[in-house]
């Protein structure tokens, strides 16, 4: 058996917070180096995904190549994983010359396989820009819920995806003006050629954690849609076809190819060009995709369909286990809302492994969690300090007193090995919870041992004892330090480097395997220090200062100024006069539109304003209004629309400019 596991790539265009570390990389990093314990053969794989419109929008906000910004990132995000001990086999780039091709021959397959049909489409395009707007180049009020901000094909508030020229009010990022609809050409995925293969597969898995499960099966259930794999950009990988200048593939298709070609990467520079294939082409291969919710559907259905339309038998997903949300003193981590706890500033102030203990012991695993500034003190000042550094530290204080620091192997009496046997127990549960996922659970069995090591401490009361038995305390002594023995390996996957410190002031090696939790020999101190410190209350008030002080600084400001000025050339040219409603009515199919004839002194105009849903048609006529009267004519729903008049628009709410005095036609200036 082999192990091939992954976290998802995370996007080169921002640094790594908490949310992302709880979700995909520490469960990842744990069950990896639980396995590696367990002598299984195993490989971490990651990178990160460096495509998509986010990407090229940064770059193109910051006037710097999309290659600079996620060079910038993917540093900064490997630095941070560095910095808290997530230690993958290789993290590639799928911008790297290798993954280009890989996920060529991706897409060449499927079409070869006739998984791939080219179609027409609707698409958003920027007259002013002279280009096609894809996904989060545009933005506008989501047609589903009327949140605003919503990108072109889906929308963040209600999570809806929709059909792109469906977006209301729709603006072009770069230049704020409203874009057009235009023809364009895209490529799709097949996905209901799949169907009946994906339900085979998801049948036999059994054991995946019922969200995804119940995911998968409800999206089948629905019948499957196509699926568009190309976008209008100029930043990607170019798709391998001649009819196809100037498109390139889109990021949820290559993204996930990358963990391929991450692990070809990785064989290449272990000078074993071969060895890749070995996982990715063996039956014998377990592919686990650690990844957060968001990313169900991709790992769970899509991908696995784009494994299965190759000519080559890749391993498909042997479990997918998804992770829920992270949030943040009880409000969703949002990096434009800069909130958000980024990891490499974080652990400045903060040892590493303290987050990953609170990460790991308030998990995300069934439902969302919440990272609150003060519980990670709590947890680890309560639990770290309280519970495993108290006992470390009452254990070896003792020893160094009356014992020169030295534990004697000893017969154990009935008492003792009662203990044993319980923790023990609970010790047995750990591993398999580690094969599970179950990270959470294991921090709090583990605790639970070194709680039992506390109370057993206590019960024995060495300090009374220690001059009418002394063998009674030895015995004492030498279960704590089995004990200790036992949770520094227990808990060596989440703690990596204090546990490690631990078996070091025991005298005993680096932890290597499983079984060395079972310690047979006496044991020798050196350099006993405390394991762990505590968090004091100002550094968490600090924490939380910054914690809002930045929020405050990214919220949107009350008043933006226009960035562009205009001249008052520019304003005389708007004829603006006033005007007198004739007659009104709405426009039919429509709820917003409103047909008007009006006076304007020296010609009476036909226009069409927005304005139904605000006002009736009966009210209007005999209002005297402000119009602007040179605007080039619009055709809109076969009526011409000869100017426009003018409406404050609030919260939904629209309102006519109506001027207290003058006659129809007279200049307003
Ligand atoms: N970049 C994506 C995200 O952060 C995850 C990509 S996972 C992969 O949501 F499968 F595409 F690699
Ligand atoms: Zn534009």
């Amino acid at each position: 058996m082999r192990y091939l596991v992954t976290s998802a790539l995370p996007y080169a265009n921002g640094k790594l917070h908490v949310g992302h570390v709880a979700g995909a990389y520490l469960p990842a990093d744990i069950f990896v180096r639980f396995l590696r314990l367990k002598g299984e053969d195993v490989i971490y794989i990651c990178g990160t995904d460096e495509h998509g419109t986010p990407i090229s929008i940064s770059a193109d906000n910051e006037g710097v190549s999309p290659a600079e910004v996620v060079k910038r990132y993917h540093d900064s995000i490997l630095a941070a994983f560095t910095g808290i001990g997530i230690e993958f086999d290789n993290f590639s780039g799928t911008a790297r010359e290798e993954h280009y091709t890989l996920s060529q021959r991706f897409f060449c397959d499927l079409n070869k396989n006739g998984y791939i049909q080219s179609k027409s489409t609707l698409q958003f395009y920027c007259d002013h820009d002279k280009r096609f707007l894809p996904d989060r180049y545009v933005e506008g009020i989501c047609p589903k819920c009327g949140a605003g901000g919503a990108r072109g094909d889906q929308c963040d508030k209600c999570g809806n995806i929709y059909d792109t020229t469906t977006l209301k009010e729709p603006k072009c990022k770069i230049c704020g003006n409203t874009p057009i609809i235009r023809d364009t050409k895209h490529w799709f995925l097949h996905l209901n050629s799949f169907t009946e293969r994906l339900k085979d597969w998801i049948s036999s898995k059994t054991y995946w954690k019922e969200n995804v499960r119940n995911f998968m099966l409800n999206f089948l259930e629905q019948g499957l849609i196509e699926r568009s794999i190309t976008r209008d950009l100029s930043w990607g990988v170019p798709v391998p076809l001649p009819e196809a200048e100037g498109k390139v593939l889109y990021v949820w298709f290559d993204a996930p190819i990358g963990y391929i070609s991450s692990t070809v990467e990785w064989a290449k520079n272990l000078g074993q060009p071969e060895r890749w294939k070995d996982y990715w082409l063996s039956p014998d291969t377990r592919l686990i995709h650690f990844i957060g919710k968001d990313n169900i559907i991709f790992h769970a259905l899509i991908w696995p369909a784009v494994l299965m339309g190759q000519n080559i038998p890749y391993v498909l997903p042997y479990d997918i286990p998804a992770n829920e949300f992270m949030n943040l003193e009880g409000e969703k981590i949002s990096t434009s809302k800069n909130w958000a706890i980024w990891v490499d500033e974080f652990i400045q102030d903060f040892d590493g492994e303290y987050l990953r203990y609170y990460l790991a012991a308030n998990a995300p695993e069934k439902q969302d969690a919440d990272f609150g500034l003060k519980d990670f003190q709590q947890k680890v000042n309560g639990e770290l300090n309280n519970v495993l550094g108290n006992l470390a530290n009452r254990v070896f204080a003792f020893a160094g007193k009356h014992f020169e620091g030295v534990i004697e192997a000893v017969e154990l009496d009935d008492m003792s090995r009662e203990y044993w046997a319980e923790a023990k127990e609970i010790f047995g549960g750990v591993a398999a919870a580690y094969r599970e996922y179950q990270v959470k659970r294991n921090t709090k069995s583990i605790m639970d041992i070194a709680r039992l090591g506390n109370r057993y401490f206590d019960e024995r009361k060495p300090w009374a004892a220690i001059k009418s038995e002394p063998q009674h305390v030895k015995e004492t002594l030498w279960l704590c330090a089995k004990l200790l023995n036992l949770v520094a390996v227990a808990l060596s996957p989440v703690l990596p480097k204090a546990m490690q410190r631990l078996r070091q002031m025991m005298g005993l090696p680096e932890i290597t395997r499983w079984e060395d939790a079972n310690l047979a020999e006496a044991v020798h101190l050196q350099n006993v220090s405390a394991l762990f410190c505590k968090i004091e209350d100002v550094q968490i008030e600090k924490q939380l200062a910054k914690l809002h002080s930045a929020a405050a600084a990214a919220a949107p400001k009350e008043y933006e100024p226009v960035k562009d000025s205009i001249t008052y050339e520019d304003f005389s040219k708007l004829d603006l006069r006033i005007a007198r409603i004739l007659e009104a009515a709405p426009v039919p199919k429509t709820d917003k539109l409103m047909h008007l004839k009006v006076d304007l002194g020296f010609e009476t105009r036909e226009l069409v304003a927005g304005i139904a849903e605000s006002y009736k048609a009966e009210d209007l006529v005999g209002k005297v209004v402000t119009m602007l009267v040179n605007l080039q004519p619009r055709k809109i729903r076969g009526i011409v629309s000869n100017g426009m008049i003018l409406a404050a628009h609030s919260e939904g709410k629209i309102s006519l400019v109506q001027p207290e005095g003058g006659e129809p036609g007279s200049t307003i200036q």
